[in-house]
C-alpha cells in the first residue's frame, strides 16, 4: 500500500495565516490526527514505504511542526493547482505494485476500521469514501447512473441544481490502482469553476476506463466531516471533546457536565474521580481514584494521587500531587512543583520547581520556589522565597516541621533547620538554626510622652 496525505492547501476560507492543517483540533494540530490513523492504518495494510504528505501553501511551517517524525515524508505542490495536482507530484513516489490510499489533511476523524474496509472493498479497482452528513452545502456529491453504479464525483460549485439536492457526499478519501492513477491524473483538466485539477475526476475516468468503482458509506456521519472554516472547526472540536467526555465516563469520571469539559490531551482516570464543569485538561493528565476536581481548573501534564482535592479556578502545570492532598482555590502550580501526600496550598499560593513534604502546609497568599521543604512544615500568609537576585536563582532547604510566621522573607540560598519557628514580618537568609525562634525584625517600642502635632 502507498499512503499519502494531501496538506497543500491555502485553507482560504479560515481566513488565516496559519496553514489548514495546523489549526489546533483538541489541542493538536488537524494533520496530526490525520497522521495518526495513517499510521495506525499503515500497521495494518503491510505499508512499506513512508507515508508521503503533500505540502504547500505554509509547507515549511507544516514540515517544520512535524519534523523528525519517522515514517514520513513530505513532498511540495507548488503552486497549489488542486488535489489532483497535489497527487501528481507525489506520483513518483508510489510503488506501481501497490495500490494508493489518499487521505486528505483537513478531513481528520477518520476512523482506522472505515480505511481498512474501503481498502478491502477496492480489491483490484477504485473505492471512494461517501458519506451521508445532515448538511451536504460544500462537498462534492457522489453522482450514481441509474442502476446505482457510481459514475462521478462533482463538486458542489460545478453541480447543476438537481446534482446539489444528492444527500450522498465525497469524503475525499479513496483508494485506486497506482499505475492507472498515475495515467488519469496525467489526463486530468481543469475546466472547471475552481480552474483546478480535481482529484475527484479520477472517478469519471475508471469509470470510462471500465474499472470497477465501489463507493462505501463511512459508518459514522461525523467520520466524513472536513474542516474548510473556523465554524466548522469549532463544530469538530465539539464533536471530538463530547466524544473525549463520554470516554471519560466509560472509564470511570463523573462529569458534572460532559458538555462543559475540554480534553486537549489524554486524560485518565481512576474509580470515583469527579471533574466539576469548566475545567481544560492538556497534555498528559492522570487522576487517581477518588480525585475531584473543581469548577473552572486548568491542568496540564500533572499526576493527581488518590483521594486529593483541587479546588476552583487552580491552574497546575507540570507538577505532580500525592494522595490526600488539597490544592486550591486559587493556586498556581508551576513546573517542577512536587507535593508529597496530604499538602495543601491554597488560595493564591503558587508553588515552583520545588518539593513539598508530606502534611505540609501553605494556606494563603505565599511563593514557594526553588525549595525543598520537609514534611509537617506550615508557611503562613504572606510568606515568600526571594529564590531570585536579579540575575540567579538560588535553591532553598526549609526542614521538617517548620514554623514560618507571615510576612516572612527567606532570601535565598537559605537552610532552615528542623522545628525552626521564625517570627512573623522576619526578612531572613543564610542559615536558622534548628529547634529555635529566629526573629528579624525592629524590635516593637511605645513613646510614653508623645504627643499628636497640633494645627497652628
Ligand atoms: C474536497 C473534494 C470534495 C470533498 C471534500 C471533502 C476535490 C476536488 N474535492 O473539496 O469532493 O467533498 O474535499 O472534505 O478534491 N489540497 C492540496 N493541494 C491543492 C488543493 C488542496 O494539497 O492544490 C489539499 C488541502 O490541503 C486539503 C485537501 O487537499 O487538505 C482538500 O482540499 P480542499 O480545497 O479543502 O477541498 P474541498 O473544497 O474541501
Ligand atoms: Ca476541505
Amino acid at each position: 500500500m502507498n499512503l499519502v496525505i494531501l496538506a497543500a492547501g491555502q485553507g482560504k476560507r479560515m481566513h488565516s495565516d496559519l496553514p489548514k492543517v495546523l489549526h489546533p483540533l483538541a489541542g493538536r494540530p488537524l494533520l496530526a490526527h490525520v497522521l495518526d490513523t495513517a499510521r495506525a492504518a499503515a500497521a495494518q495494510l503491510e505499508l512499506r514505504a513512508e507515508i508521503v504528505v503533500v505540502v504547500g501553501h505554509g509547507g515549511e511551517r507544516v514540515a517544520e511542526t512535524f519534523a523528525g517524525q519517522a515514517g514520513v515524508r513530505f513532498i511540495t505542490q507548488q503552486p497549489q493547482l488542486g488535489t489532483g495536482h497535489a497527487l501528481l507530484q507525489a506520483a513518483p513516489e508510489l510503488d506501481d505494485s501497490q495500490p494508493t490510499l489518499v487521505l486528505y489533511g483537513d478531513v481528520p476523524l477518520i476512523r482506522v476500521q472505515t480505511l481498512l474496509d474501503l481498502v478491502r472493498a477496492a480489491g483490484d479497482g477504485v473505492a471512494v469514501l461517501s458519506a451521508r452528513v445532515p448538511d451536504p452545502a460544500g462537498y462534492g456529491r457522489v453522482v450514481r447512473d441509474r442502476s446505482g453504479a457510481v459514475a462521478r464525483i462533482v463538486e458542489e460549485r460545478d453541480a447543476t441544481d438537481a446534482e446539489r439536492t444528492i444527500g450522498e457526499i465525497n469524503t475525499g478519501i479513496l483508494v485506486a490502482p497506482t499505475v492507472r492513477l498515475k495515467a488519469w491524473l496525467a489526463q486530468l483538466r481543469n475546466d472547471n469553476a475552481q480552474r483546478e485539477y480535481y482529484l475527484t475526476d479520477v472517478v469519471a475516468l475508471a469509470v470510462r476506463d471500465g474499472v470497477p468503482v465501489a463507493a462505501c458509506t463511512a459508518p459514522e456521519a461525523f467520520e466524513a466531516l472536513g474542516v474548510n472554516s473556523k465554524a466548522q472547526l469549532a463544530k469538530m472540536e465539539r464533536i471530538v471533546q463530547q466524544r473525549k467526555a463520554e470516554h471519560l465516563m466509560q472509564t470511570g469520571a463523573t462529569l458534572a457536565d460532559p458538555a462543559r469539559i475540554d480534553v486537549r490531551g489524554e486524560v485518565t482516570v481512576g474509580a470515583d474521580v469527579f471533574i466539576d464543569v469548566g475545567c481544560v485538561f492538556e497534555g498528559k493528565v492522570d487522576l487517581a481514584d477518588g480525585v475531584r476536581i473543581g469548577p473552572y481548573c486548568v491542568l496540564r501534564d500533572v499526576r493527581v494521587g488518590a483521594g486529593t482535592e483541587v479546588l476552583a479556578f487552580s491552574l497546575l502545570d507540570t507538577c505532580r500531587i500525592g494522595a490526600m492532598a488539597r490544592v486550591g482555590p486559587f493556586a498556581r502550580l508551576r513546573p517542577g512543583a512536587s507535593l508529597e501526600d496530604e499538602v495543601h496550598i491554597g488560595n493564591f499560593v503558587e508553588v515552583k520547581a520545588s518539593r513539598v513534604g508530606r502534611a505540609s502546609k501553605a494556606n494563603h497568599l505565599a511563593y514557594i520556589g526553588d525549595a525543598e521543604v520537609g514534611s509537617g512544615t506550615n508557611i503562613a500568609a504572606g510568606t515568600i522565597v526571594a529564590n531570585y537576585d536579579g540575575a540567579n536563582k538560588h535553591r532553598s532547604r526549609i526542614g521538617a516541621d517548620v514554623q514560618v510566621g507571615s510576612n516572612v522573607v527567606l532570601i535565598a540560598p537559605i537552610e532552615v533547620g528542623d522545628g525552626a519557628t521564625i517570627g512573623a514580618g522576619s526578612t531572613v537568609s543564610g542559615s536558622v538554626p534548628a529547634g529555635k525562634l529566629t526573629l528579624a525584625r525592629t524590635r516593637q517600642v511605645t513613646v510614653d510622652n508623645w504627643k499628636r502635632p497640633v494645627k497652628k
